[in-house]
């Protein structure tokens, strides 16, 4: 088995990547239709994979009555990052994140009724041996699932009515800087599976030996104007999300390989300015109602029962 990709997830502590991102995925007017898409029952066992700090932990949490849900994480700094969230949102008697590695679960076989994750499966450099563990812990009948970014999709962006001047120059920029990195940072650099791509999930939950397989579909909007999200997450996501993206260039621009591959030293500094002024914009517009700007993704949620 290839274990490769727990180097570089095991010191992982970016835990802003997502609280700022998952909320998008999971709101709390969809807890229903997730729980139905992941076939979970208010008084179920739960387990998530690779659950990070646990935006879906708690998320699900909250919809349990006499069930729990138990996350595991091979970050040391997720789990306790994660656990101390649970404890402030008033979930600890029903939810808790683990360290474990994935590839080998100290779980009994058959433990838990339903088995989910987000963008977990699709980090390991042996997706199929990380299923298997996780088929391994459902109860027999139970059932488990994975959560997917189909990056295959493109991305549904309206640049809309926000003022921000160098907005047009931001995205032009954004994405000749995308087109390099994904030359740059490929599925061997991050230590991925490359022949379970996401969008064959499903045939791979077949492969597993899962029955009983459904696809859902859905996806993830935001808009700085958006009122289902209060000022102070909106505050956060400029600050963190905006913030953490400069973080990402800074370290990305020392890096020769960009320039080799169409991202000059220059467009580096120039995107990471305009960044600080769409920050700088949208703090100050923050109650105008003035940032039209949207954009959506599209995930989809495989099912699937364990015989
Ligand atoms: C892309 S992140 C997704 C996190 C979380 N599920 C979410 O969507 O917010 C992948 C997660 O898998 C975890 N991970 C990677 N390899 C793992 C392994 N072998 N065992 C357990 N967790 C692992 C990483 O530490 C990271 O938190």
């Amino acid at each position: 088995m290839n274990r490769s990709s727990n180097e570089i997830w095991i010191n992982a502590d970016n835990y802003d990547d997502w609280e700022t991102s998952r909320p998008l995925l999971f709101r709390d007017d969809m807890r229903d239709t997730f729980f139905r898409w992941f076939r979970i029952k208010p008084n179920h066992k739960v387990l998530d994979g690779g659950c990070a700090t646990g935006v879906l932990t708690r998320f699900i949490a909250k919809g349990l009555t006499t069930g729990a849900i138990t996350g595991f994480d091979i970050s040391p700094h997720f789990v306790k990052y994660g656990n101390k969230k649970i404890k402030d949102s008033g979930l600890a008697a029903k939810a808790k994140i683990v360290v474990e590695d994935g590839f080998n679960l100290s779980f009994a076989d058959n433990t838990f009724d339903t088995v989910v994750n987000h963008a977990y499966l699709g980090v390991l450099s042996d997706n199929m041996a990380g299923l298997k563990e996780m088929i391994r812990v459902c109860k027999p009948g139970g059932n488990v699932s994975a959560s997917v970014s189909a990056r295959n999709f493109p991305k549904l962006k309206w640049e809309g009515d926000c003022s921000f001047l160098g907005k047009d120059r931001l995205n032009e920029l954004i994405e000749k800087q995308e087109k390099a990195y994904r030359k740059i940072t490929t599925v061997t650099v991050l230590k991925q599976d490359s022949h379970w791509k996401v969008m064959r999930f499903p045939k791979m939950f077949a492969v597993c030996g899962l029955k009983e397989i459904t696809i859902h579909p859905y996806a993830a909007g935001f808009s700085y104007s958006d009122s289902y999200w209060s000022d102070e997450f909106k505050r956060f996501k400029i600050m963190s999300a905006l913030g953490r993206e400069i973080e990402i260039l800074e370290k990305q621009r020392s890096n020769p390989k960009y320039a080799e591959n169409g991202f000059s030293e220059q467009e580096f500094k120039e995107l990471i300015d305009l960044y600080k002024l769409k920050q700088q914009y949208l703090i100050n517009n923050i109650d105008n109602n003035d940032s039209w700007n949207w954009s959506a993704s599209m995930h989809y949620i495989v099912s699937g029962t364990k015989s």
